[in-house]
C-alpha cells in the first residue's frame, strides 16, 4: 500500500497521484490537474492552512500537547510564563533563560500614559472591556513604530515581550474603567497572575497580595488557554499577519475573533444558561428543549474534540480547589447534573458532544469575582502567547498572503438599469 491518493478528472480521463504527507495532500498538486476547480470547504472544516509545530490535538483521543508536552503535565508542573516561553521559543527554558524572560516581561508591563489618560478614558462609561481591549491592542501599534519591521529579529523579540507583558495591564485597565475604578499601575514585585489580580482588585491598600491558591488557579487557567492550534482567533492572527501587518494589528484582529460567543464568549454563555435554568428541577426540561432544537447546551461540543476536552478535566479539578476557598458556586450542582445527563443521553453521545474548556471555566471566574464581560478578556491574556508563537512561525515559513477562493453564485453579467427604469 502506498501513502498516496490518485484522482481522475472524468472529463478528460487524466489522473494524478498525490502523496499523503503529515496526514494531508497538497492542494497545489490538485490544482495542476484541476486548475480553476476549487475545494468547497466553508469554515475550513477539512482544510489544513499551514504546517505548524506548536500545538498537537488528537480530538478523537482527547489529547492536547504544546510543543510535544502533554497539557496535563504543564498544568500540574509549569507556570504560564514558562509555557509562554515554550510556545514562543519551541523549548522549555533553562533557569537562566527563564529568569531573563520573566525579568523582561515583568519590566514591560507599564503602558504609555497617553494610552491610559487619553485613549482608554475616551471610551463611553459603559464600554464593554473586550471592545476596549480589541481597540487598545490595535492602538499599541501607534506607540511602537518599530513593530512594522516584522523581519527584524530584535524588533520581533521586543514586540513579543511587550504584548505578553501589557495584555494584563490593558485587560485590568479596561475592567477598572468599565466599573469607574481608578487605574492600578503594575507592581513589578509580583508574579504574572498576582500582578494581574492586584491591577484588578487593589483599592486603598499599599500592596495587594492575592490568595496564592487563587493566583495559582488563574495561572493554570492561563496555561490551559495559551494555545489551541488553528482556532478562529489564531487563524485571524495568521491571516492578518500574512499581509505583514505589525503584530499589534494582527493581535487586535485575533482579539476581535475571540470576542464572539462561538469562541471566547462561550463561558459567558454557559453562566447565562446555568442562571436561566435556575434550579435542579429545571435541568431535565432544559435538556429536552435542547434535544428538540431549542438552543444549544453551552460549553458542550467542539469542532475538533470528539471526546472529553482534556482541558475541561483539569479545569474541573481546579474548580474544586477554588471553591474550597471562595465557597461553592451555587450553579455548580446544576452544571454537574447537566453533565451527568448529557454524558448518558443518546442525543449527546451519538453526536459526540462532551464538555469543552468553557463548561467549568466560567464558574471559576464567577467565584473569583470576575464579571461576565471580563471572560473573553481573561481568555485573550494567555492566548496572546499562542497567537505570537503562530505569528513568528508564519513569518519564518515565508508563507503566502492568506487569500482563499470562492465559488461565485451571483448573477451572470447584466447591464446597468438607470434608477427611473427600475
Ligand atoms: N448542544 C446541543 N447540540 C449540539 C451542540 C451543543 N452544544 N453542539 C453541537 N450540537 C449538535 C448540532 O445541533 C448538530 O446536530 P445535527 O447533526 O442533528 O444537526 C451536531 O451536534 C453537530 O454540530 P455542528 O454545529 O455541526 O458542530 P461544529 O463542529 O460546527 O460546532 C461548536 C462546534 C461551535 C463548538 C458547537 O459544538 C457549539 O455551538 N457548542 C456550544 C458553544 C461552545 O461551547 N463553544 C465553545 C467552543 S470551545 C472554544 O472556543 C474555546
Amino acid at each position: 500500500m502506498t501513502d498516496s491518493i490518485t484522482i481522475t478528472d472524468n472529463r478528460t480521463g487524466q489522473s494524478t497521484e498525490i502523496p499523503i504527507v503529515n496526514g494531508g495532500v497538497s492542494a497545489a498538486e490538485w490544482s495542476k490537474l484541476l486548475p480553476g476547480i476549487w475545494f468547497y470547504d466553508p469554515g475550513f472544516v477539512s482544510t489544513a492552512c499551514c504546517e505548524s509545530s506548536i500545538s498537537y490535538i488528537d480530538g478523537e483521543a482527547g489529547i492536547l500537547r504544546y510543543r510535544g508536552y502533554p497539557i496535563e503535565q504543564l498544568a500540574e508542573r509549569s507556570t504560564y510564563l514558562e509555557v509562554a516561553y515554550l510556545l514562543v521559543h519551541g523549548e522549555l527554558p533553562t533557569k537562566a533563560e527563564f529568569d531573563a524572560w520573566v525579568h523582561e516581561i515583568t519590566h514591560h508591563t507599564f503602558i504609555h500614559e497617553n494610552m491610559r489618560k487619553r485613549f482608554l478614558e475616551g471610551f463611553h462609561h459603559d464600554a464593554h472591556p473586550m471592545g476596549m481591549l480589541v481597540s487598545s491592542v490595535a492602538a499599541l501599534s501607534t506607540f511602537y513604530l518599530d513593530a512594522k519591521d516584522v523581519f527584524d529579529e530584535e524588533s520581533r523579540r521586543k514586540q513579543v515581550i511587550r504584548l505578553i507583558a501589557k495584555m494584563p495591564t490593558l485587560a485590568a485597565a479596561a475592567h477598572r474603567f468599565s466599573v469607574g475604578m481608578p487605574f492600578v499601575y503594575p507592581d513589578n514585585s509580583l508574579g504574572f497572575a498576582p500582578n494581574f489580580l492586584s491591577m484588578m482588585w487593589k483599592t486603598a491598600e499599599p500592596r495587594f497580595d492575592a490568595n496564592p491558591a487563587l493566583a495559582r488557579a488563574l495561572d493554570i487557567l492561563f496555561i490551559l488557554h495559551a494555545d489551541h492550534e488553528q482556532n478562529c482567533s489564531t487563524t485571524a492572527m495568521r491571516t492578518v499577519g500574512s499581509s505583514h501587518a505589525d503584530p499589534y494589528s494582527a493581535c487586535a484582529a485575533a482579539c476581535a475573533a475571540l470576542y464572539g460567543p462561538r469562541h471566547g464568549g462561550a463561558n459567558e454563555a454557559v453562566i447565562r444558561m446555568l442562571e436561566s435554568i435556575g434550579s435542579m428541577d429545571n435541568v431535565d426540561s432544559f435538556v429536552d428543549a435542547v434535544k428538540q432544537g431549542h438552543g444549544r447546551l453551552q460549553g458542550f461540543g467542539h469542532r475538533v474534540y470528539k471526546n472529553y476536552d482534556p482541558r475541561a478535566r483539569i479545569i474541573k479539578e481546579t474548580a474544586d480547589q477554588v471553591f474550597a476557598i471562595t465557597g461553592k458556586n451555587p450553579l455548580l450542582d446544576i452544571a454537574l447534573k447537566l453533565e451527568e445527563i448529557a454524558l448518558s443521553d443518546e442525543y449527546f453521545t451519538s453526536r459526540r458532544l462532551y464538555p469543552n474548556v468553557d463548561f467549568y471555566s466560567g464558574l471559576i471566574y464567577q467565584s473569583m469575582g470576575f464579571p461576565l464581560a471580563m471572560y473573553p478578556v481573561l481568555f485573550a491574556i494567555p492566548r496572546t502567547s499562542g497567537w505570537l508563537a503562530h505569528w513568528l512561525e508564519l513569518l519564518d515559513q515565508n508563507s503566502k498572503i492568506a487569500r482563499p477562493r470562492q465559488l461565485y453564485t451571483g448573477p451572470a453579467e447584466r447591464g446597468y438599469v438607470s434608477m427611473d427604469e427600475r
